[in-house]
């Protein structure tokens, strides 16, 4: 990047869904470059946002009965909550209901539109909601399914505005190959390459029946497709078209998209043939990166055989991660332009292993050992230092210098994970210095002096170096043990590319709790298992056709899950878990049923007997912790925190009745 401007997109998120993994990581992808860039001095801006219109958010707002706005509100507040609770910190969030953007993506239109690129006709169509996206007809007169979302397309036929997208079929590939960099990874752009080659059909660009999007100039009775309206949020966020906001001139098209690879075809197709159209420079870069599977399969809010989601609950993760934690195995773990499988085992080992025993562990043995041998003063080579060792010091500082080359190459093709591989080589080179010359077997000799402050000023200035490296992936624990470090300032202020290996200047260092404290996986296994019930009875068959996303399930559905009235006739907690009890509720059959839950840390046993709850009662029995739970209890999960609030009723209601 030569420019010297930074200026980086995530996806905008639909609301219809609550924040999860899978856009958590896209957020955190942005986050970690924009700090990095930042850190580096680039002028850097760092945009997210949410895609508010269209079919699916409407339908769930209805299913949640509340006005459209109200619901997408409240689901945007969420959002936002949620990254910044994970310590992300974008510099803008752009909302497609903003009047601003949707007086720009009405400019765009129009701009589009009077240069002659969009002309009105009439479509007759399959539409996949979830995907906002048209599908092709497969067998004819048959609703094809969406092989996205596994569910039936709907008919749409009605007039309709077109995008002459057969018009840019070699503008497009003429930008793929005069601007290779532009599409990332290189796989993906062949993907694009293919696509625009096969056929370019005109792009259905606004619709009559969606009444919940941004009018079309000039005709109100035409909404606008969701993506012409949510991908121009790219430059109206800039101020393209309205005077609420700034920065078009500075960051376009100096940008980088990061999208998943779900959405790649509107990103390296769609988006700069709008933008062709509009007489507006293409976007520099998009990169495509892969899907986070849980379990081997892709993530999903459905239930699978078990009862229970694989989709990772990111209020489960922060209960039990810090947010370093979680962002460096995100990070870390997500290799170039691949998926990657999520689970909290290989994150307990990624936490254990490279962050407490090696990050972790050498930033303590080295503050230890300063301390220790001379009272926290870093001291600098002495000019007495042995040969042997001033030469293993002179290595390792070189390896230092070619090793950031690598890092910031990996960097700057967004190879994220391999930058961090090239940063641990750096920590792995000095742990094994350290092994090799046993330092704490020198502290009490004083003709060892030299040699003492020479092998721990080369650990502490390499701790300097990687603490800057690492400041975009681990924000809070660099600082911090920047500050123990004794160094002024933080590291977010300084760049790799300044740093020469040179004299602590008179840095005192101090102690602290262990930066990555170690996990107990057996513990957070369990809790883990305690906290995430099923979520539903497990289905009998493949899942069922009625799509989750659209906040709409069937009578049919609703009616698979047996909720009776139960009462509670025995309490007590289950020893060595803290967080469940063990009851015993009478449900109207011939025995009462061991049930257990996750509420011990808010409900004392005692206060729950004779009490009168919900239960779901066809569960496929559960093991937690050796005991068998035969059902499930019903409790509202209220604050960050989930905090469970019993399900009651107000009136008497029998026991085993059946709530419907
Ligand atoms: N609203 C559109 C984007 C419009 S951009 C002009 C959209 N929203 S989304 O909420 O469905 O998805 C947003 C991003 O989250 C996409 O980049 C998508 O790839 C990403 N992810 C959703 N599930 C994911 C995983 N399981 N793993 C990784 N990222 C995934 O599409």
């Amino acid at each position: 990047m030569t420019d010297r401007r930074f200026y980086v997109t995530t996806p905008i998120y639909y609301v219809n869904a609550r924040p999860h993994l899978g856009h958590l990581y896209t957020t955190l992808l942005a986050d970690a470059l924009a700090r990095h860039y930042r850190q580096r001095g680039f002028d850097t801006f760092f945009l997210t946002g949410t895609d508010e219109h269209g079919l699916n958010i409407e339908r769930a707002a209805a299913a949640a009965g509340r006005p459209v706005k109200e619901h997408v509100d409240a689901i945007v507040a969420e959002f936002k909550a949620t990254f910044a609770a994970f310590g992300l910190e974008p510099d803008d969030w752009i909302r497609t209901t903003d009047a601003a953007h949707i007086q720009g993506a009405q400019a765009l239109w129009r701009r589009v539109r009077d240069r002659g690129y969009i002309y009105k006709g009439h479509y007759a169509g399959w539409y996949c909601s979830s995907c906002n996206e048209f599908k092709d007809e497969v067998i004819p007169g048959e609703a094809p399914v969406c092989e996205i979302h596994l569910r039936p397309t709907e008919r749409v036929a009605e007039e309709s505005y077109f995008f002459k997208l057969s018009a840019f079929r070699d503008r497009l590939l003429d930008f793929y190959e005069a601007q290779p960099e532009a599409i990332q990874p290189d796989a993906r752009r062949n993907e694009a390459v293919s696509f625009v080659s096969a056929s370019l059909r005109d792009l259905s660009i606004s619709r009559i029946s969606v009444k919940w999007g941004i009018p079309v100039p000039d005709d109100p009775a035409h909404t606008m497709y969701v993506w012409f309206d949510a991908l121009s949020n790219y430059i109206t966020a800039l101020g393209f078209g309205n005077d609420a906001r700034t920065g078009f001139d500075r960051f376009w098209p100096h940008v980088l998209h990061l999208v998943g690879k779900d959405i790649l075809r509107f990103h390296a197709v769609y988006w700069p043939a709008f933008l062709m159209a509009a007489d507006l420079p293409p976007p520099r870069r998009v990169f495509s990166h892969g899907m986070w599977l849980s379990g081997g399969r892709k993530m999903s809010k459905t239930p699978d055989a078990s009862g229970r989601s694989n989709a990772i609950d990111l209020g489960v993760l922060r209960r039990h991660f810090s947010n370093d934690v979680a962002r460096y195995f995100c990070l870390r773990e997500m290799a170039y332009g691949q998926d990657g499988d999520f689970t909290y085992e290989a994150l307990i080992d990624r936490a254990n292993g490279d962050l407490a025993s090696g990050f972790g562990n050498l930033a303590s043995r080295t503050l230890t050992l300063i301390r220790k041998a001379f009272d926290g003063v870093v001291p600098n080579v002495p000019p007495d230092a042995p040969p042997d060792a001033r030469e293993a010091a002179a290595a390792i500082a070189e390896r230092f210098t070619v090793q950031r080359a690598v890092f910031l190459a990996h960097i700057e093709r967004l190879a994220l994970s391999r930058a961090l591989e090239a940063a641990w080589e750096l920590i792995a080179l000095l742990d094994k210095h350290l092994s090799d010359t046993a330092p704490w077997k020198l502290t009490g000799s004083p003709e060892a002096r030299p040699r003492l402050a020479t092998i721990l000023h080369t650990a502490a200035e390499g701790l300097r170096h990687l603490t800057v490296w690492l400041y975009p992936f681990l924000p809070e624990a660099t600082t911090a043990l920047w500050s123990r470090l004794g160094l002024p300032g933080q590291p977010a202020r300084v760049a790799p590319e300044s740093l020469s290996w040179q004299r602590f200047k008179s840095a005192v260092v101090s102690d602290g709790p262990a930066l990555f404290p170690r996990l107990d996986k057996t513990t957070i296994m369990n809790d883990i298992e305690a906290t995430t019930q099923p979520v539903a009875a497990p289905p009998a068959s493949p899942a069922p056709a009625a799509a989750p996303e659209t906040g709409y399930i069937t009578i049919d559905d609703f009616a698979k899950v047996e909720l009776r009235v139960g009462q509670v006739l025995e309490a007590e907690r289950v020893p060595k878990a803290d967080k469940l009890l063990r009851l015993q509720v009478d449900v109207g059959e011939a025995t009462p049923r061991q049930i257990l839950a996750g509420i011990a840390q808010y409900y004392a046993p005692e206060t729950l007997i004779g009490r009168k709850i919900v239960v779901a009662t066809n569960l496929a029995p559960r093991k937690l912790r050796g005991l068998e739970s035969n059902g499930m209890l019903l409790a509202a999960s209220v604050g960050e925190q989930g905090r469970p609030v019993i399900a009651t009723f107000t009136e008497d209601a029998p026991n085993g009745a059946r709530l419907k």
